[in-house]
């Protein structure tokens, strides 16, 4: 079985997006893959309840119990290698990695990014979009290489910004299209393992 492992800080619509697309489309038959973890580094993140209640085997790392990115990152890989990870799945995970992390996963860590990369890397995608008068806007999927929000682009999805859009009501447009395009790119990745 190939397992994959999911990375969140919140709510984790993302992650529950994948996981109920693995369940609709049977994945463990289908692609011979499961969701086997999901690790947060805030044990507050919204998204645990919801993996729990599933089943999912659960992992709290707290960041700020370590004095360096590389502490928290080398002690990151231990917990998601003890998961036997196929694909490490970035979903909404809000902490930067380390060249020596994105390495050890190269080719099999995936990130989302809330916007039409190369475009808005970085924060407050949203309102950086509206605020240049962009007619479109949307998400990426994306392999992770060292450089932020840089890798190769696996899926996007475009929606419009429509008059009067907010920063949260474009996000919201936004995140339908997320949940669409992550499990097809996912699901995509694990036919190449
Ligand atoms: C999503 O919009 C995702 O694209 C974004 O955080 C949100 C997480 O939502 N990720 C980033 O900004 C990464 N730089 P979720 O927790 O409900 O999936």
């Amino acid at each position: 079985m190939k397992n994959i492992v999911i990375l969140i800080s919140g709510g984790g619509s993302n992650m529950a997006a994948i996981v109920r697309t693995a369940q609709q489309q049977d994945w463990a038959r289908t692609l011979g893959a499961r969701v086997a973890a999901v690790v947060s580094n805030k044990a507050d993140a919204k998204g645990l309840a919801f993996a729990r209640e599933q089943g999912i085997a659960t992992e709290v790392l707290d960041h700020r119990a370590f004095d360096s990115r590389e502490a928290f990152d080398a002690a990151l890989a231990e917990v998601i290698d003890r998961h036997d990870p196929a694909v490490v799945v970035l979903a909404g995970f809000m902490r930067i990695l380390t060249p020596g992390f994105v390495a050890r996963y190269a080719g099999r860590l995936v990130n989302i990014h809330p916007s039409l990369l190369p475009a808005f890397t970085g924060l407050h995608t949203h309102q950086r979009a509206i605020d240049a008068g962009c007619k479109f806007a949307g998400c990426t999927v994306h392999l992770v290489t060292a450089e932020l929000d840089v890798g190769p682009i696996l899926e996007q999805a475009v929606v419009p910004v429509l008059a009067g859009d907010t920063a949260d009501t474009l996000a919201a447009r936004v995140l339908t299209q997320e949940h669409v395009i992550y499990s097809r790119a996912v699901a995509g990745l694990l036919q190449k393992q």
